[in-house]
């Protein structure tokens, strides 16, 4: 197996960071990593604020919901859906943008998010530093757009915290493979036995590691998702223009 894969077999999030800068050359390079990436028919309506300062930081951390991991890493990459830079285009060539006023833009502009995402994630790994996603920033959206001065027509989706490790975390299992991976059509029959098992495993994970608090994910998943858990969402993007209409 290639070490790319090697890499990407190993993912785990980390959220306790040493007190070490993180080189700009190396840093560069990581974002590098995104700003290469492909997007939706090359609108490249995505941006990256990048924050180092770290009384910034503090404030994110706050707004995610007191997330420490945040004030610790070093650097914090706000992953940015950004149809401000694409109307530019449109004003430019005499027309009127209507996309981020669509479901389909929100949706194009969160795959191209999670596009970016995924490749600062792949990079900063195999620079042997650790990340955590978070999407603890939409909590507060408003917060988050005023701390970076965001402008109309932008939304920050999600973020990352980096840094060198201090303390690494184990690997997380997954539900089982047969519940991702569907071979020609969804499988669906099994699924009730797939999320059985996982929360039978979830449970010794958590035993191993001695996380009495860890939850199976079966109730982990209906304690978040038996609501909206980030309701300002909506309303915050609205407010920036976005619409979600047909
Ligand atoms: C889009 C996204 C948002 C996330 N937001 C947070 C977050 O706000 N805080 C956090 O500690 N972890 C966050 N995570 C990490 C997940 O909790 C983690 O990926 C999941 O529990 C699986 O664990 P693992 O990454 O260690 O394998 C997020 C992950 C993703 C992909």
């Amino acid at each position: 197996m290639n070490d790319t894969l090697k890499l990407m077999h190993q993912h785990r999030s980390i959220r306790s960071f040493q007190d070490q800068t993180i080189s700009a050359a190396t840093l560069d390079a990581i974002l590098d990593a995104a700003y290469k990436g492909p997007t939706s028919i090359n609108g490249q309506q995505v941006s990256l604020v990048v924050t180092q300062d770290a009384a910034r930081r503090a404030q994110i951390a706050e707004i995610a919901g007191g997330q420490p991991w945040i004030a610790q890493a070093p650097v914090f990459l706000t992953v940015v859906i950004d149809f401000y830079k694409t109307e530019q285009a449109l004003a430019k060539a005499g027309k009127t943008q209507l996309i981020h006023e669509s479901v389909e833009g929100f949706a194009v502009g969160a795959v191209d998010a999670g596009i970016a995402l995924g490749n600062l994630m792949t990079a900063a790994r195999s620079a042997g530093l650790g990340v955590v996603p978070i999407g603890g920033i939409r909590r507060h959206p408003q917060a988050i757009i005023d701390l970076l001065q965001l402008p109309a027509k932008t939304f920050p989706i999600a973020g990352l915290a980096l840094g060198h490790i201090q303390h690494d975390s184990p690997l997380k299992p997954r539900l089982p493979r047969a519940s991702f991976v569907h071979h020609e059509q969804y499988q669906s029959a099994d699924l009730r036995q797939h999320i059985d098992a996982y929360d039978e495993t979830l449970a010794q994970f958590w035993q191993s590691i001695g996380r009495d608090d860890g939850k199976i994910w079966s109730e982990n998943t209906a304690q978040v998702y038996q609501s909206i858990y980030f309701p300002e969402v909506a309303p915050t993007a609205m407010a920036q223009g976005f619409k979600f209409s047909a």
